[in-house]
This record gives structure tokens, C-alpha cells and sequence, in this order.
């Protein structure tokens, strides 16, 4: 006789998910931007690399008033501009856009989740995927309206796996993250939950672990003892470019700090894990996030510094006498053996003159300058390791040289590897559509887990609670130029 278990396991795996089986894919907020910018161009390139092969299609859930026809030659033209590879493929474009079902809803109402059931039960796939691109507000209810109609929860169709990603902000504070966490669990194990960080998915911040741990030349010397400083630069030069109303709920703490920068800080920091499963790794970025020094209202100007772009309350949908900081510039501190008072400092702003994200390790200096002549020990710059993740990706390493000659100088040089240069023959894959990949293969690696996103709301509550207390100064800066003039060099 059968055993149960050996009939659960052989359910699961006509449900698993293959490059040759099929999947649904169902949009929340299908009339944003992000399906257009990222969503449906990532789409496009995983079909046209094969791995949607046989049979998928896509059910975008937009808003009521939304026209089909409209949307699709919105998603076309996104496609066009935002596609990795270039030029789009009319034909592939089309055989995606044929795949496309537009459902207009509001998202609030049952009836809606009962007619996207019954255009999923049309077409029974072994996986559907529920992608929630909404302001993370609106979250509960969509969990509620898909549990009501059994595509998600305990009643859901037992002959189909369920996967639901969270587009971040998860939440907008601990106390929204902590409920929309119990929600999400009420209905779904957590193996069913990705939580969205598209930094994670970056080729070059996929890489900070490959580097530091296959190599060994770098990691004895990944510690207090012979680095002064981290550094964690993300730059922008756009502003905020039409999202409004979307920054001054978020700003900068909650857009990019809260999530992306400290997760690099976490991949920065980072213990070696026990091995490379998910859960092993995410234990360790959890690990990081634990030992952050917690920040005290009363530290915050000497770690914090907030700014907000000159022109910022000029765009639209932004209040005139908005206090929402563009730029942050935050010094945290790991409180553990390897990093204890080496200081963190993430440097994050929009409107500034180049865009750059960026680790920089700092090595202490040498011990004592062997060179006698001051202007000589004063060019004795630290070594210094840059993780490019963005653009020019690659990675450097500053070292002091002898300038040639016959008297004694020395100067800073770069040793440098180049991602473009050196594997010019491979593409780097655009991170949504790894992400998107990972989450209908179901890997959660490259996603935060529930411990992780509350670690990370905890960690900058004080900064959310006295930027919105208006208890720190919020300092002016010019677009185009390097932030603040307080902002430590
Ligand atoms: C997003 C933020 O998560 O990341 C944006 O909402 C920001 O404000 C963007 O511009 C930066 O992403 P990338 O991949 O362009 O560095």
C-alpha cells in the first residue's frame, strides 16, 4: 500500500514548478509603474530566454477605470525602453502581450477575487504567483480577498503550488510590518512568502558573498583589526522624477535605507554560513541585523544626517512644507567580535551629481611612516577595496606605489576588475528577473525573510520617528552636487 507521505511528496512534485511546466502570474497594481519599468520587461526577457517555454500567462489586476488596451500599449512601449536587451523582439513582445489577461478591480471587493479565481481555474498551471506591485497599505486586504476566495489558505486547491511576493516597503513601519507578517502567516507558510529586495537580486551584490568567501586573501582580514572604516554609498542623480505622492509617504529612510542599504550591510558584515542554503544565509544576514547597535533619539546628531534637495517641494504632489529627507547619512555600529567600533556609514540621496552605489572597505593605515618626509607620509592613503554594484560594476582595490623617479614619492593607484571587460560575452541578468525566476523556482535566498524585514523597521524606527518629529535638523543641498555640507568625508 501507498504511504500518505510518499502521495505528498509525489503531489509536490507534479506541482513543482519546471522551466517546462507552466505558471500564472498575477499582478497587484498592473497599472503602476513598476509593471512597466521592471515587471513586464523582466517578463519579456525570461520568455525570451527560455524559461517560460511551454505555457504561462499573465493576469494583471489593475485599477477599476483602467482600459485594456491602454494598459498593453503602456506595457509595449515599457518594454521598448526598459527591456535589458535591446532591440525588443516584436514578435516575442507579442507573444507575451497575447498571454495577458487585464482584470479591472477594485481591490477591495470579494466579487472581484471570485471572478480572478474563476479566470485561474480556466486555465489550471502547476504554480501560481501572486506579485503584490500596490503601496504595501492595500497588502492586507488583497491577503484577505485571495484567502476568501481559496487561492490562498488552508483552502486553497491542493493540486497547485502558491506563491506570493511582496514588492517592498513590507510594511511602513515595525508595528505595519509585525501585522502585515501575522496576516501573511495566518495564510501562508512562510517556504510561500518572498518578500522583495531587488538589491539582493543584483548580480554585484549577489557577488559580495562569492567574493568574500571564495577567496581567502580577503576574509582574515574582514575585521576590526585591519579595517577602520565600511562605507555603503548609494547616489542617485534623478530626483524623484513624478512619484510624488509616493515619496512623501516613504522618503528616504523607508524607499532605500530600510531595506536595500542595510541589506548590503548585512552581506558586507556577515558571518560565513554554515552552507549555502537559504535558510543558512539568511540566519547569518539575521545575525548582522541583531547585532546592530540600537540608535538613541539623543545620538542621532552625532550619527545622523538628514537633507532634502533644494526644488524637492516644487514637484507635484509634494507639500509645500514637506520635511521629508531626500539624503540620509546614517553611522551604525555592529556590536560584535568581528566588527565591534568600526563604524558603518551609509550615505543614501537622490538628486546628487552622479549615480553610484558602492562598498567601500577602508583599511587602517600603516603603523608608522617609514618615509621620513612629511609630504611623502602625507600621501600614504589607505588601502582602500571598492565593491562597484553599480554602474561601471567591478571591483578595486587602492594601494600606495612608489612614483617612478629619483626622488622618494608615493602615490594612491587602482588595481581594478572590470564585470564588462571581462565577461563581455555575458549578460548580466537584470535583477527582477532573477528575483522572479528564483521566486517560481522557488528559492527564497535572494528574498528577506520575517525576521529580517522587522529587524530592519526596529533598527530605523528612531530615525522614521525624528525625521517625522521634526526633533533633527533637515539639512538643504543643491541638486547636482555631494549632499550636505555636514555630511562627514
Ligand atoms: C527603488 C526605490 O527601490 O530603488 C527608488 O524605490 C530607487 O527610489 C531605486 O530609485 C534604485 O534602484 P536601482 O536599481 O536603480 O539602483
Amino acid at each position: 500500500m501507498l504511504d500518505t507521505a510518499f502521495l505528498t511528496n509525489l503531489a509536490a512534485l507534479n506541482c513543482q514548478w519546471a522551466e517546462e511546466t507552466g505558471a500564472v502570474f498575477v499582478i497587484f497594481g498592473a497599472t503602476g509603474d513598476l509593471s512597466r519599468r521592471k515587471l513586464v520587461p523582466a517578463l519579456y526577457n525570461l520568455l525570451k530566454d527560455g524559461h517560460l517555454r511551454k505555457d504561462f500567462f499573465v493576469v494583471l489586476v489593475g485599477r477599476r477605470d483602467g482600459e485594456k488596451d491602454a494598459l498593453l500599449q503602456s506595457l509595449a512601449e515599457g518594454m521598448s525602453q526598459y527591456s535589458r536587451t535591446q532591440p525588443i523582439d516584436p514578435a516575442i513582445r507579442d507573444a507575451l502581450l497575447s498571454q495577458v489577461v487585464y482584470v479591472a478591480e477594485d481591490f477591495g471587493e470579494p466579487s472581484g477575487f471570485s471572478r480572478l479565481r474563476a479566470i485561474l481555474e480556466q486555465r489550471p498551471l502547476p504554480l501560481r504567483l501572486f506579485y503584490l506591485a500596490t503601496p504595501s497599505s492595500l497588502y492586507p486586504s488583497i491577503l484577505d480577498g485571495l484567502s476568501a476566495a481559496h487561492l490562498i489558505g488552508e483552502h486553497a486547491d491542493a493540486d497547485c503550488q502558491t506563491r506570493v511576493v511582496f514588492e517592498k516597503p513590507f510594511g511602513r513601519d515595525l508595528d505595519s510590518a509585525i501585522h502585515l507578517n501575522a496576516l501573511a502567516r495566518a495564510h501562508l507558510d512562510e517556504s510561500q512568502i518572498y518578500r522583495m529586495d531587488h538589491y539582493l537580486g543584483k548580480e554585484t551584490v549577489q557577488n559580495i558573498l562569492v567574493f568574500r568567501f571564495g577567496n581567502s586573501l580577503f576574509e582574515p582580514l574582514w575585521n576590526r583589526k585591519y579595517v577602520s572604516r565600511v562605507r555603503i554609498i548609494a547616489t542617485e542623480d534623478i530626483g524623484i522624477v513624478g512619484r510624488g505622492r509616493f515619496y512623501e509617504e516613504t522618503g528616504i529612510i523607508r524607499d532605500v535605507l530600510q531595506n536595500h542599504l542595510l541589506q548590503i550591510a548585512a552581506l558586507s558584515a556577515m558571518e560565513a554560513p554554515v552552507s549555502f542554503e537559504a535558510d543558512r544565509i539568511r540566519d547569518e544576514r539575521a545575525k548582522v541585523f541583531r547585532a546592530f547597535r540600537p540608535l538613541y533619539a539623543d545620538q542621532l546628531s552625532a550619527h545622523a544626517i538628514f537633507g532634502q534637495y533644494d526644488g524637492y517641494t516644487d514637484a507635484d504632489e509634494v507639500a509645500a512644507d514637506s520635511r521629508i529627507p531626500t539624503f540620509a547619512a546614517l553611522r551604525l555600529f555592529i556590536d560584535n567580535w568581528r566588527w565591534e567600533g568600526v563604524p558603518f556609514e551609509i550615505i543614501a540621496g537622490k538628486s546628487l551629481g552622479e549615480k553610484s552605489t558602492r562598498v567601500e572597505i577602508h583599511f587602517r593605515s600603516v603603523p608608522f611612516c617609514l618615509f621620513g618626509k612629511h609630504y611623502v607620509c602625507e600621501k600614504l592613503d589607505p588601502n582602500i577595496l571598492t565593491l562597484r554594484i553599480q554602474p561601471e560594476e567591478g571591483i578595486s582595490m587602492q594601494f600606495s606605489t612608489k612614483t617612478p623617479g629619483d626622488t622618494l614619492q608615493v602615490s594612491p593607484v587602482r588595481m581594478n576588475f572590470d564585470y564588462r571587460e571581462t565577461f563581455s560575452d555575458k549578460a548580466q541578468q537584470e535583477a527582477y528577473e532573477k528575483l522572479l525566476l528564483d521566486a517560481l523556482r522557488g528559492d527564497p535566498t535572494l528574498f528577506a525573510r520575517q525576521d529580517e524585514v522587522e529587524l530592519m523597521w526596529r533598527y530605523v524606527a528612531p530615525l522614521i520617528e525624528a525625521t517625522e518629529a521634526g526633533t533633527v535638523p533637515l539639512h538643504r543641498y543643491a541638486p547636482g552636487g555631494s549632499g550636505p555640507k555636514e555630511v562627514w568625508k
